[in-house]
């Protein structure tokens, strides 16, 4: 979490920076801030509670020049969301300004030290130690920035991102990482960074990603990047280019990414399956299963770990495995795997999923995997991510860049990508008869048509939406493939409308959350025509029994449910495993349209961030 920008070139860093922080908002948006070198070579801090908005309206009248700068968009770990908790931090000089993304662990102990040598602290951050403790190694050693940033890392446990300007040297940034993301744009004459590539790709597509431990100097007027490692030790790193684009990150006519998101999903779903689902034969390729086929079809058992909707992925992605592949599957929260003691080695594969490919949780479990022998799939959507890179082989779900922070293509995505997964290696294991396969691949190559139709229910979904808007909690019902998409409808509700919501299998119901049913419950049921179809009658049944108000997603054509429910929405028929792809969509068209009801901001809910880089 928390975004950070720099820019050193010709042009004038401020707008590029502004620009590139609202790119970046997704990731934290409790405060920004900005720190500039003006032509004039005085260091200009402004920082502002809230938005990058309140932080362009403060700015609005305040010296802004300079071609020099950093700045940073923050979600709060340490301090409350205030202007002086908010980066960039100055040293006590007031010569050197920092930003900085993740958590330095030790940072109690750090500034014990530094305050029992006389350093004075302005936050209450952790950030601040960082750019003191630097400070003062420069100092006190008498030793070059670089050499003191170097020094002072070797100090420094936790995860870093971070860029730091010193007022003395107007041509410099220099940068770091460990465990948090941090890419560097090579331009022509200039450079930049960001937490991800969303503030370049409108100056350059050339990016640097860094390492953990590397530290960059930036120069001006140089034509390349230096890197070295906390060792002094020169290293090289390749420019790649970045395959974005400013419409996939832009609104495209849309009120909110979120929505705009929704409605992608047909057309990242085709993304998704191309080059890997050929419908003429009706055959999936997955490059991983056939680069890494040994280990992967002769695994023991699948762990799936992930964290919020990518967990709710792999609940289906179990499904999906154990049904078509017949190999056992648990399913992780990566955060409690972190700091299990599993039993696991080498016959085991970890598949972990992950949008932003940066979630600190999914890679320190990756990582425990690692180190007992266990061969890592990964399943992301950020290309070049972290978690992309810490894996031994996986497959990008190629929706494209999702900003609205509520998941929702990346989801489908995700089920998608574990589908074909599954496919692949139930085919080469010969646990799935050629015509089910067949029949499987058929299907899942009509799912984008089928979600295109479907989409027209969004006024439908309104209408609903706008009876509902009203109450104050919702359950969320589902069995079977569709008991995870209940999950991840109550998810939805959740967090963008901050309407308390549950999700059940439809079936526990009746083991305690039936006593919370009267008049004003909304229950929103999954009921579409499948082997459990006749179960989850009775379960609605028993609800209605009890005067719940029922919002039902069934089947076209569908007339029982129908004849039972307080209001329902259609999803067009398909074979079971497939349906959590359609039934979901109508469970996002709710949570936005009663968010946007009740006036909340959907693409920022409070208190959250896209991108979790803490634990
Ligand atoms: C955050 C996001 C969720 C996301 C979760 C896991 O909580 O707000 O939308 O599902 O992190 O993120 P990942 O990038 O690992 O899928």
């Amino acid at each position: 979490m928390c975004g950070i920008v720099g820019y050193i070139g010709k042009r004038d860093a401020y707008p590029v920076l502004i620009k590139g922080l609202k790119r970046l908002e997704y990731r934290g948006y409790d405060s920004a801030g900005v720190a500039l070198i003006s032509n004039s070579g005085e260091l200009h801090v402004y920082k502002a509670k809230g938005k990058v908005s309140d932080l362009e309206q403060f700015v609005a009248d305040k010296d802004v020049s300079g071609n020099i700068g950093i700045a940073h968009t923050r979600w709060a770990t340490h301090g409350e969301p205030n202007s002086t908790n908010a980066h960039p931090h100055i040293s006590s000089s007031g010569n050197l300004s920092i930003i900085h993304n993740g958590i330095i662990e030790n940072y109690s102990t750090i500034k014990r030290q530094l305050q029992d040598k006389g350093v004075e602290f302005k936050s209450e951050t952790d950030t601040e130690v960082l750019v003191q403790l630097i400070e003062y190694v420069q100092s006190s050693q008498q030793v070059d920035l670089l050499t003191a940033v170097r020094l002072a890392l070797r100090e420094v446990i936790g995860a870093y991102a971070f860029a730091l300007l010193d007022k003395n040297n107007p041509d410099q940034i220099i940068a770091a990482r460990q465990s948090s993301p941090l890419v560097i744009g090579v331009g022509k004459d200039e450079f930049f960074l960001g937490s991800d590539a969303s503030p370049i790709i409108e100056y350059t597509d050339r990016v640097v990603y860094l390492d953990n431990q590397d530290i960059a100097v930036i120069t001006r007027g140089k034509e390349e990047v230096e890197f070295c490692n906390f060792n002094n030790e020169r290293l090289e790193h390749e420019v790649q280019t970045v395959e974005l684009n400013l419409g996939q990150i832009e609104k495209g006519g849309f009120p909110h990414f979120m929505l705009k998101e929704i409605f992608e999903q047909p057309r990242c779903l085709q993304d998704s399956m191309r080059g890997r689902v050929n419908i003429d034969v009706n055959h999936v390729v997955l490059s991983a299963v056939i680069d890494y086929r040994r280990q992967l079809i002769n695994a023991r058992r699948f762990i799936i770990v992930a964290c919020g909707t990518s967990w709710h992925a792999g609940l289906i992605g179990k499904q999906l495995i154990e049904c078509l592949c017949q190999i056992p599957v648990e399913v992780e929260y990566a955060s409690e795997f972190r700091y299990s003691n599993p039993v696991i080695d080498s016959r085991d594969v970890v598949i972990a999923i992950s949008q932003s490919g940066e979630t600190a949780d999914t890679l320190a479990a990756i990582e425990l995997a690692k180190s007992r022998g266990a061969f890592i799939y990964g399943m992301c959507n950020a290309v070049g991510s972290s978690i992309a890179r810490a894996t031994h082989t996986g497959s990008y779900l190629h929706v494209g860049p999702e900003i609205g922070v509520a998941s929702t293509k990346a989801f489908t995505g995700q089920v998608t990508v574990l589908t074909m997964l599954a496919l692949a290696i139930g085919k080469a294991r010969g646990t799935i008869n050629n015509a089910d396969y067949e029949k499987v691949v058929s299907e899942l190559s009509k799912i984008p048509e089928k979600q295109t139709k479907l989409l027209e229910c969004n006024d439908h979904v309104r209408d609903i939406a706008r009876i509902f808007t009203y109450a104050r909690n919702f359950i969320y019902l589902g069995r079977g493939y569709n008991y995870p998409v209940a999950l991840e409808g109550a998810l939805k509700l959740k967090e963008i409308s901050y309407i308390h919501a549950e999700g059940y299998p439809a079936a526990e119901m009746k083991h305690g959350p039936i006593a919370l049913i009267d008049d004003e419950m909304p229950v929103v049921v999954v009921a579409t025509q499948n082997v459990l179809y006749d179960k989850v009658m009775s379960n609605i049944q028993e609800l209605k029994a009890r005067h719940a108000r029922v919002i039902a997603i069934v089947t076209e054509g569908d007339t029982r449910v129908k004849d039972l429910a307080d209001e329902y929405v259609e999803v067009p028929q398909t074979i079971e495993c497939l349906e959590p792809l359609l039934s979901t969509i109508p469970l996002q068209l709710l949570a936005y349209h009663i968010a946007v009801c009740k006036r909340k901001d959907v693409d920022q809910p409070r208190n959250l961030a896209k991108s979790v880089t803490v634990e």
